[in-house]
């Protein structure tokens, strides 16, 4: 691993340490880099009403968004990381694919990982093709 996916590691695995998960005890971290370089993790927050969890990722991309990321639009994902303590790394979920779509290109690189050192490197196009994007609504 490059010393730049490894500081996305490194986040990841500090957000996986903070999960809230006592339904599915599944620790899930994520990190998220802009494209101005700024890097925000997450982790997945559970709720009793099971509807309320939000994803690792999702949280890494609304802290970048409430913490007023602004290139692009209105913000540019570039590199997505996944860690779990899973033998075979877990993707991002199809709701957490749809909000990526709001904030990735298709050239953004999606990792999934594990603590084994196991890592996956995807394009979001991969991952997601044909995406529905702002631009269905928007135009351009
Ligand atoms: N989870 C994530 O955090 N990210 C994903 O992309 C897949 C699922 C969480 C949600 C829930 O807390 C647990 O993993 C089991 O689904």
């Amino acid at each position: 691993m490059d010393s730049s996916t490894q500081a996305l590691f490194d986040l990841a695995v500090i957000g996986q340490k903070n999960s809230y998960s006592p339904y599915s005890q599944r620790k899930v971290g994520a990190a998220i880099r802009l494209k101005d370089g700024r890097v925000f993790g997450g982790c997945n927050v559970e709720n009793s009403s099971f509807g309320g969890t939000v994803c690792a990722e999702r949280v890494a991309i609304f802290k970048a968004v409430s913490e007023g990321a602004k290139a692009g639009h209105p913000i540019e994902v570039t590199e997505v990381l996944v860690v779990t303590d899973e033998e075979a790394p877990w993707p991002p979920c199809g709701l957490c694919r749809q909000v990526l779509a709001e904030f990735a290109a298709d050239s953004a690189k999606v990792y999934r990982s594990n603590l084994k050192g196991k890592l996956i490197e995807q394009k979001f196009s991969e991952l997601y093709p044909d995406a529905f994007r702002p631009r269905h609504l928007l135009g351009g």
